[in-house]
């Protein structure tokens, strides 16, 4: 299984099984001299174990993560960092009854027919478990991002779950960190808890949007057609599992705006910083970063293993039917706000390592 690795200067090789004995990343190209230690990266994955409220997965993994190599005395030496997780509550039997069925919605059936192999135990590879390796190399992105570039915030949070959107008007990001499903709407955190509580005890699942926002951006990361921010970025979440849009800045919505709505008009600012009436683009004009935030949604399908009797077919080609039983989060949107987060961390960083390579300090200047 080839292709196991992102990035073009920080470069993201992820590893692992969602049964084996552990899982992670390798990263090269970190630049030398970062500050960083366990503490640092486990500070993000915390944030996407699994288990920490009835409205995630149940399976109980700690989620600790050890740094193998590329860090001495406290600081990136520039040479691989290894980041590894071990698995700690694998539980094979959960899944031994599904192991001669394809689970519909999940990747068993391609897998099979590229490989030619069946890893049942939830899964193997395709299993969102390898997200925890995103989110300690993001973490790592993010103690690289704060020394070469301290400006530069990331945000992630839910705007949609079902058909159930936030309310734009009561947007409060300091709500984001105090509800289970990291929506910066108090009313609306209230509300999708009744709703989830029922789809979850009815044994079924829903889908999700998360937007992740990166501030403080200087303008000018990205490169014309090929190496377009936007076009690394959508590649980027839509490698997520479970994800099936992206969108940057108004996105899909633009196709119903006209060309006067849709200007960010442009204005003169401070200090040769331009400043824009709006931010349709999203952040990135011709690839390019503006200055802007940057804004990315993307939407997460719903969770496809639930207790709903389902058709499907056998190894063998029989019709039957199938119920995934096991510990499965009931709206995967929840868990995939970090790993949202860590992959526009991995991309800015990349693209800021890109940029002072082959441009530095030689930018045309406004005024
Ligand atoms: C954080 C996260 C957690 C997930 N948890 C589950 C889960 O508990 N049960 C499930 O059926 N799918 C879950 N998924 C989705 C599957 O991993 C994914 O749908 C599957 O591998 C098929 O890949 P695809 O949807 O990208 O085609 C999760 C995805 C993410 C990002």
């Amino acid at each position: 299984m080839s292709l196991n690795s992102f990035g073009h200067l920080f470069r993201v090789a992820t590893w692992g099984e969602s049964h084996g004995p552990a899982l992670g990343a390798t990263v090269d190209g970190c630049p030398p001299g970062v500050a960083v230690d366990e503490a640092m990266i486990q500070h993000w994955l915390d944030r996407r174990k699994p288990g920490q409220n009835r409205y995630t997965t149940q399976r109980q993994e700690a989620d600790q993560v050890e740094i193998l190599s590329g860090v001495f005395e406290g600081k990136t030496t520039g040479t691989p960092v290894q980041l590894m997780i071990r698995n700690t509550d694998q539980r094979s039997k959960d899944y031994s009854e599904i192991a001669e069925k394809f689970r519909p919605g999940h990747a068993d059936i391609t897998y099979w027919q590229k490989y030619g192999i069946r890893d049942y135990r939830g899964g193997g590879r395709s299993s969102a478990r390898e997200t925890a390796a995103r989110v300690a190399a993001g973490g790592l992105a993010r103690a690289a991002l704060a020394a070469l570039a301290p400006e530069v915030r990331i945000t992630g949070y839910m705007v949609q779950m079902g058909p159930h959107r936030i309310d734009r008007d009561r947007f409060d990001m300091g709500e984001v960190e105090r509800n289970s499903f990291w929506v910066p709407d108090a009313k609306a955190a209230e509300d999708w808890a009744g709703y989830l509580d029922g789809l979850r005890k009815s044994g079924n699942s829903v889908g999700a949007v998360i937007e992740v926002v990166a501030s403080g951006v200087p303008a000018g990361l990205g490169a014309p057609i090929y190496g377009k921010l936007d076009t690394d970025l959508a590649a980027a979440m839509m490698s997520i599992n479970a994800v099936k849009g992206v969108e940057i800045g108004e996105g899909m919505a633009a196709a119903e705006l006209t060309g006067e709505a849709n200007a960010d008009e442009i204005f003169p600012g401070n200090d040769g910083k331009p400043v824009y009436s709006s931010n349709h683009a999203g952040g990135i004009l011709g690839g390019i970063s503006t200055g802007q935030d940057v804004v990315v949604r993307f939407a997460v399908k719903p969770t496809s293993s639930i207790l709903k009797p389902r058709q499907t077919i056998t190894k063998a080609g029989q019709a039957t039917e199938i119920i995934t039983k096991g510990r499965h989060d009931p709206c995967v949107g929840i868990r995939a706000v970090p790993v949202g987060e860590a992959m526009m961390a991995c991309v800015i960083l990349d693209h800021l390592l890109l940029h002072r390579g082959q441009i530095g300090d030689a930018g045309g200047r406004i005024g």
